[in-house]
């Protein structure tokens, strides 16, 4: 098989060579790809939100699936266009990637069908907002931008002037674009998160090895949210009892909501949860592989990832035994100094070997670019250095050691990617 990869991060990079080992498969493109990623696919300068640009692309190389991984594709609906013109995909259509593409939406859906999470309400309205806030008077309170806004939404208002400020800066200074038009206000869930990205082909859900991300800027959980500064899987603190309960009240509900809704997602199902003394409860869903989940999750995966894409493909998932390493894998995120917010780019990268690698670990490309053999910086997150062991703390050790390695003007990393996790800090 030829296959496509829409996207040009580090979890397309992991997607990409879990995709390389499989013997089914002959050439790989990626669009637009990066760096690291043009020394296992060919890449193509096409961005993934280019609908017309990529569909102009498929034509022209005709491969025999394209595998949209970033949301903003899913959402626009580059995958009913793709299948319109004959091409086999992976990914949701539009109808049912609106379960990431919109939280008042996904919101709604669990409140209809009993699905745990937060209390909320949604506003079109800032000042109805704000009365709200301080009609609840509890914080923290959680305030999100309904649409898309890479990760970035989100904010945990301490006390009624953070409270003010974030509806202010998303309704009225649009700080998030037109995502920040409809907010969603929620209750805040105190507890340890967890990601379970599963396959789903709209029927049969089988959700892959846990994870547990990283999503602040700094060490102790400090600084803002990002799209996730490093990842370790398993996630020790989700057990197999609540593996089980999961199965129960969110996963397989949720596949069944949206096929009773009439609209089967097809694809990789991220869900977001926060285990709660009150049980497990659903922090957000992504209609998506997890950046930087699928580089820990990935390469813990036996299984042809061909004979996953095509059985959800056929709506046949039941039928696939999926296996999984009982490895642990742990990934630290090299960012630019600054991100989430300003940062610069264009700094050489010193440490890495011709193909973008540096001993001992698995580098995954996040905003890289290759010019003249040189490896740059081209974006927040810039690399995730990713190792597994046959423990968490060995995984961790190895790629912390790797990253010692790599180095650019304002490199920042955590140093503190799975503490939590090692340390089995309960709820
Ligand atoms: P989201 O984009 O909805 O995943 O939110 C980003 C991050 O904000 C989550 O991963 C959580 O760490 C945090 N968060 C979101 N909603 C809540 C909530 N209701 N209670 C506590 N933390 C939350
Ligand atoms: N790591 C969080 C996300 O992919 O949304």
């Amino acid at each position: 098989m030829n296959i496509l990869i829409v996207g040009g991060g580090g979890r397309e990079h992991a997607i990409a060579r879990a995709l390389k080992k499989s013997p089914k498969v002959e050439k790989l493109y990626c669009a637009p790809g990066n760096g690291g990623i043009s020394k296992i696919a060919e890449c193509f300068p096409v961005k993934a939100t280019d609908i017309d640009g990529i569909v102009a692309l498929s034509e022209k190389l005709r491969p025999d699936c394209v595998f949209v991984a970033p949301d903003d594709p899913l959402v626009m609906g580059l995958v009913d266009k793709l299948n319109e013109k004959g091409f086999m995909t992976f990914g949701p259509r539009a109808n049912a990637a609106i379960l990431e593409g919109s939280k008042a939406f996904s919101k709604a859906l669990m409140k209809k069908y009993n699905i745990p999470t937060a209390a909320y309400e949604t506003f079109t309205d800032a000042e109805k907002a704000i009365a709200y806030i301080k009609e609840k008077n509890q914080y923290p309170t959680v305030i999100k931008c309904d649409g898309l806004a890479l990760g970035k939404g989100v904010i945990i208002a301490q006390n009624l002037a953070e409270a003010e400020n974030a509806v202010k800066s998303m309704m009225i200074d649009l700080k998030f674009g037109k995502s920040g038009s409809e907010i969603v206000i929620e209750e805040f869930m105190d507890g340890v998160e967890v990601t379970v990205l599963a396959f789903t082909d709209g029927k049969t859900v089988k959700p892959m090895v846990s994870s547990m991300d990283h999503k602040r800027a700094y060490d102790n959980d400090e600084g803002l949210n990002t799209g996730g500064m490093g990842t370790v899987a398993p996630n020790p603190l989700y057990t197999k009892e609540i593996a089980e309960e999961c199965m129960k009240t969110v996963f397989l509900p949720t596949v069944k909501a949206m096929q009773s809704e009439g609209r089967p997602f097809k694809g990789c199902l991220y869900f977001g949860l926060m285990l709660t003394k009150e049980g497990a409860k659903v922090v957000e869903y992504n209609c998506r592989f997890g950046d930087p989940e699928t580089q820990v999750v990935l390469p813990l995966l036996e299984t042809d990832l061909v004979d996953i894409i095509e059985a959800i493909w056929n709506e046949n998932l039941e039928n696939l035994d999926i296996r999984w390493s009982d490895k642990s894998c742990a990934c630290v995120v090299i960012a630019s100094g600054g991100y989430p917010e300003k940062y610069e780019t264009g700094k050489e990268i010193f440490g890495l070997d011709e193909n973008g690698q540096t001993g001992g670990a698995y580098v995954y490309h996040a905003g890289t670019k290759l010019e003249n053999g040189r490896f740059f910086t081209a974006g927040g997150r810039v690399l995730g250095v990713t190792a597994a062991g046959d423990s968490l703390k060995s995984a961790l050790d190895e790629a912390y050691s790797a990253a010692e390695k790599i180095s650019f003007e304002k490199a920042h990393y955590r140093k503190d990617i799975g503490r939590k996790a090692l340390n089995g800090n309960k709820i």
